[in-house]
């Protein structure tokens, strides 16, 4: 199927006071039917590269594709819905307004602009609200309303930057759960966010950002599993009592943690041998398990080694 992002060699460098490259060149490809997120420290370039896509900003060097339209094309933005980091509404208009206004824009109209206003306001659970004024809104529901309107016109990709942000954790989960459904519609999800535990459980793909640059991308689950694994086998977490101080042999490699310690080990089936060892030595066992790194461990892992290499560099 064609992507639904393809972008090749976009670079900017912002011409104010002072020159700032935003993003160096580069590619990067988002399949039709992902949940992507991007991710990266402020200031990294997630904002620029979606509204360097999204026509916002003039890239500097190269250009994106949507579905297969050229970006500068605006037929491209046909089929796509945006939420922008930090929305701001009119202070006069409601929820509803914000969105009639938007569906306008949008090029909605008539019954079908107001049933699709209804039908998103209750997809994001504002329709207890529609009829405030935005002003009387939380941070939390004006994100809400943002994300009804990048959702107008049913569109086939939606860029939301930082979705969740000032929403409440319940708020959160119902977002993530929002966006499931979409994604099981079909709908093409690309997000920046900063909340690794949130990226991790509704995202298939990633790519971590860093002083303008891509340094990783893929599944979620293959950078996960590699960051699990120690000089390429599996690492197992022993909750054991008081570890003698000298170790059984097949311990030499063992690393040890507050409550026990850390082994590689080949394979899972290496365990029940190991307990063995252990009883025999008289330590208790009291917990086996294998070790998952979260997204967490994994961007800082990779922030660290873009610092180690000095990618990026003086401006
Ligand atoms: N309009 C602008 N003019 C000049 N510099 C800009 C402009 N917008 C962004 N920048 C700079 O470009 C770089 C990338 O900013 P950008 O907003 O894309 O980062 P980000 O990854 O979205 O950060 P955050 O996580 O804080 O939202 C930063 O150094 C920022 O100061
Ligand atoms: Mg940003």
């Amino acid at each position: 199927m064609e992507a639904a992002l393809e972008i090749s060699g976009l670079s900017k460098v912002y011409r104010g006071l002072r020159k700032v490259r935003a993003l160096e060149p580069l590619d990067l490809t988002v399949e039709s039917g992902t949940v992507f997120g991007l991710l990266g420290a402020n200031g990294a370039g997630k904002s620029t590269l979606v509204k360097t896509v999204l026509g916002i900003c003039r890239p500097t060097t190269g250009h994106a594709r949507i579905f297969g339209v050229d970006s500068r094309d605006p037929q491209s933005r046909r089929k796509v819905g945006y939420l922008p980091e930090g929305t701001h509404f009119a202070k006069y208009l409601t929820g509803r307004g914000v969105l009639q206004y938007f569906g306008a824009l949008a090029g909605l109209s008539g019954s079908n602009l107001r049933e699709q206003v209804i039908e998103k306001l209750q997809l994001v659970g504002m329709t207890d609200w529609a009829d405030k004024k935005v002003t009387k809104y939380s941070k939390g529901m004006r994100q809400r309303v943002g994300i009804a309107q990048a959702l107008l016109g049913n569109p086939r990709l939606v860029l939301l930057d930082e979705p969740t942000d000032g929403v409440d954790p319940a708020g959160r989960h119902e977002i993530r759960d929002l966006i499931g459904k979409l994604a099981r519609d079909g709908v093409t999800i690309f997000l920046n966010s900063h909340l690794l535990g949130e990226v991790q459980s509704v995202c298939t793909e990633i790519a971590i950002m860093y002083q303008g640059r891509v340094l990783r991308r893929g599944a979620v689950k293959d950078i996960i599993q590699e960051m699990s694994m120690h000089n390429g086998r599996i690492q197992m977490v022993f909750r054991t009592g008081d570890l003698p101080a000298t170790l059984p042999a097949a311990l030499a490699q063992a690393r040890r943690t507050d409550d026990g310690f850390r082994i590689d080990l080949a394979s899972i089936s290496e365990v029940p041998a190991l307990i063995d060892t252990l009883r025999a030595a008289a330590v208790p066992v009291y917990g086996v398990e294998q070790y998952h790194a979260s997204l967490e461990e994994a961007f800082l892992k990779v922030m660290d080694d873009g610092n180690a290499h000095g990618v990026g560099g003086t401006q």
